[in-house]
């Protein structure tokens, strides 16, 4: 896995020191992820850095690739994938953190003039320094090239004191705990709310029932617990500090089912605006954040939301100075809208860039930088459009407690009933046709009889096609005669179908939340997401090799019944060695890895560039047909040499020793490489449409349960 670059300034300072060990063991970015290290101090601060590095050197850690300390911003911020600004003054007793701004403001103006220059695209920033969410608004407004929902200010650590101090009253664990918000400023004025706050999936307000503490003593004990921390310790908060910030990267690179408090540019939903740094409720799906929008808010919580509110825009008001002339801290978002309309419709202005997704929208006024977990990134004329990976979280309308997580329950389910009905109604539909053309081949006779009524030659292709089902009047025994020696076929194709097409969209899963980053930063983001369908396809069609003994047995029982008749499944089973089932284990992996490579590759390409999909899931019938078209085909093709391989192989009898390498050597020698593709116009007329027809069931069927659990967990 490629590393990712961590810059932290104020390194040497005490929160840095409780930072760095962490970041370096990989808490932050994941346990086999490794890291680089940046570590920028003031002049002054660079000799105690020293020894920090020293003892970072003597913690050997294995996922730590290098760690640098520099004074130099840009070099400090070079190539960041992630960076941490903690370096600024502390407060110290007495003082409110808005009584820093002087002191510190300052700093971030600077850093983000460095960040938009230096720092990787996409990169996301974290402020930790004090008035953390002030100093957000002044270094975004200060890195042009930036996209405001890279600068996060840290609110966490007051939302893990709520989330202590609510699992403490509850007698609960903290980990049963969620939907905790901070809102507004990390300040004294912070409104910690509870009001959509879960416990074990109940409604906190349900089982705390004691009104005075939720608006009273709990409030203003999360309010104050910064200072009440630095009475006691005569310092500020810096082990805790480290810890909310190391969560909350965490969470947003990794993906969390909580919500998380992060001070972000408000986009005037709940009636803030204003380009203040004010913290909401933000789903973290992976690779990004976004926020919660409309949940109701009650008279008392509109109030303490205002007043933080008020709070920030003074703090704003302060830093007007530090702010470009350019920041227009206003700016409707439907005025940027309006912009890239105008630009649309201007093919002259081709060298612009604006970007929008469905929920945010910002031209950054020169280049426009996709931040890394953006994608779909496609050019209109005279346009760059990005679009969000996912759409924005579900609304709660909180009338009633949010009902626990579904997500993953409803995608389970709509995975396996999708792709086990794929499979059914694969084998419903199409081996009876099998059946009836094959006895329609192997039947010697003229089936016509010429000269006779029509009733005459029907009758005759009855009894060739159901034999003894004939003499039935039952539409449904006839039917059923069609599917002769099923069990093997029935087994083999329901499992497969359930494994390959339930299984690869959640391999796909899996790789986006850890490769998407590193992928999309070296084929560029547009690719990245086919790329990653694709290679899940690839692992998962290695991983179908499991399925082999049904499959062997399935090809058996079509081109070889002699090796099976008059044997039963157990006793094949005992008496074949195992390894004579998994004969062919390393061909089939091998043809099966381009196969549904190019299976899932090709459907997602074609879903991306040529219906221009955000997300796959809203794909329409004919949409998904076409792309399961491009799918099949592609998959059947690239499959087709090691096919022949794989086919010859497991059609030998169990006692043949010949392998598959020998096989390849002769057919190459006495029939040549063209021979690769024998068989494949039929195996396209033939598997082609099987294969097209459950895929398309699978892709469509799938995608609408999800939507459908999606919307039901919405509506809960
Ligand atoms: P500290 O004094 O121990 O360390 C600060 C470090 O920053 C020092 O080593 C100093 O040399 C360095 N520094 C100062 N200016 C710098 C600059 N321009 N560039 C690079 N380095 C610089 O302080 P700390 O306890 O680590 O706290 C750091 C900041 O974090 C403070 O502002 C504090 O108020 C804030 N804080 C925020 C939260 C939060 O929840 N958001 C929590 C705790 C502390
Ligand atoms: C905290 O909340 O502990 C920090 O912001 C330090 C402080 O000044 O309160």
């Amino acid at each position: 896995m490629p590393p990712l670059t961590v810059a932290v300034t104020g390194a040497a300072g005490q929160i840095g020191y409780a930072l760095l060990m962490r970041i370096a063991s990989g808490e932050m970015l994941g346990k086999d992820q490794p890291v680089r290290l940046q570590l920028i101090e003031t002049k002054q601060g660079m000799a105690p850095l020293k020894g920090v590095m020293m003892e970072l050197e003597d913690g050997a850690f294995p996922l730590l690739e290098s760690v640098k300390g520099t004074s130099d911003l840009e070099e400090g911020f070079g190539d960041a994938n992630f960076s941490l600004l903690v370096g600024a003054m502390p407060r110290k007793q007495g003082m409110e953190r808005s009584d820093l701004l002087s002191a510190n403001a300052a700093i971030f103006a600077d850093q983000g003039k460095a960040l938009s220059a230096a720092a990787a695209p996409g990169s996301r920033v974290l402020i930790v320094g004090n008035p953390a969410n002030t100093n957000a608004l002044v270094a975004a407004a200060n890195a042009p090239d930036m996209l405001p929902e890279q600068f996060m200010a840290m609110t966490r650590l007051d939302q893990s004191r709520a989330e202590g101090m609510l699992a403490e009253k509850a007698g609960v664990d903290v980990k049963d705990v969620d939907r905790v918000i901070i809102w507004g400023n990390h300040s004294a004025t912070q409104y910690p709310d509870l009001s959509h706050a879960r416990i074990g999936g109940k409604w906190a307000k349900d089982v705390i029932k004691d009104e005075k503490w939720l608006t009273g003593d709990f409030v203003s004990r999360v309010q104050k617990r910064g200072a009440e921390v630095i009475a006691a310790r005569g310092a500020s908060s810096a082990a805790s500090a480290a810890s909310a910030a190391i969560d909350n990267i965490r969470d947003v690179h990794l993906g969390s089912e909580k919500w998380q408090s992060i001070g972000v540019l408000s986009d005037g939903s709940y009636g803030i605006g204003g380009g203040l740094w004010y913290s909401v409720p933000c789903a973290c799906p992976g690779l990004h954040y976004t926020r919660v929008k409309g949940l109701p808010i009650d008279e008392y919580s509109a109030k303490m939301m205002n007043t933080t509110e008020a709070e920030l825009v003074a703090e704003r008001d302060s830093v007007r100075h530090l702010l470009p002339s350019s920041y227009d801290a206003g700016v409707p978002l439907q005025k940027l809208v309006d912009l890239k309309d105008a630009w649309t419709a201007n093919d002259s202005a081709r060298s612009r860039t604006v970007g929008y997704s469905t929920a945010e929208l910002r031209y950054t006024g020169r280049k426009l930088i996709l931040p890394f977990h953006h994608q779909g990134v496609r050019l209109f004329p005279g346009v760059l459009v990005y679009t969000a990976m996912s759409p924005p979280p579900p609304e709660s309308d909180g009338a009633s407690p949010p009902p626990p997580p579904s997500g993953k329950a409803g995608k389970r389910t709509a995975r396996l009933f999708g792709s086990s009905l794929a499979g059914v109604i694969e084998l419903f539909g199409f081996h009876p046709v099998d059946t009836v053309a094959k006895r329609l081949m192997n039947e010697p006779g003229q089936i016509r009889v010429p000269g006779a009524p029509m009733s005459v030659s029907v009758d005759a292709y009855s009894r060739v096609i159901f034999r003894d089902a004939h003499a039935s009047s039952s539409a449904l025994v006839k039917y059923t005669s069609l599917f002769p020696g099923l069990s093997f076929a029935a087994g083999y194709k329901i499992a497969q179908r359930v494994y390959k097409f339930g299984g690869q969209p959640v391999v796909t899963e899996a790789l986006t939340r850890r490769y998407q980053g590193a992928v999309g930063s070296v084929v560029g983001e547009s690719r990245a997401k086919p790329l990653l369908h694709a290679s899940a396809g690839a692992l998962i069609g290695v991983g179908e090799i499991v399925l082999l003994p049904l499959d062997v047995l399935k090809i058996k029982s079509q081109n070889n019944p002699e090796a099976l008749r008059g044997r039963g499944l157990v006793s094949i089973l005992r008496q074949e060695s195992l390894c004579g089932l998994y004969r062919g284990a390393g061909w089939t992996a091998a043809r099966n890895a381009p196969g549904s490579f190019s299976l899932f590759g090709a459907s997602a390409l074609v879903k991306e560039r040529v219906f221009g999909l955000e997300r796959y899931n809203d794909a329409t019938f004919g949409q998904n047909f076409v792309a399961s078209v491009a799918g099949g085909v592609a998959s059947i093709t690239v499959a087709s040499p090691l096919d022949v391989i794989k086919t010859r192989l497991q059609t030998r009898d169990f006692s043949s020793t010949v392998t598959g390498g020998q096989l390849l050597r002769d057919l190459v020698r006495h029939e040549g490489p063209s021979a690769f593709f024998k068989g494949l116009v039929p195996k396209l007329l033939v598997v082609g449409p099987k294969l097209v027809f459950s895929f398309t069931i699978a892709q469509h069927t799938i995608a609408t349960l999800e939507r459908w659990f999606e919307a039901s967990s919405d509506s809960a």
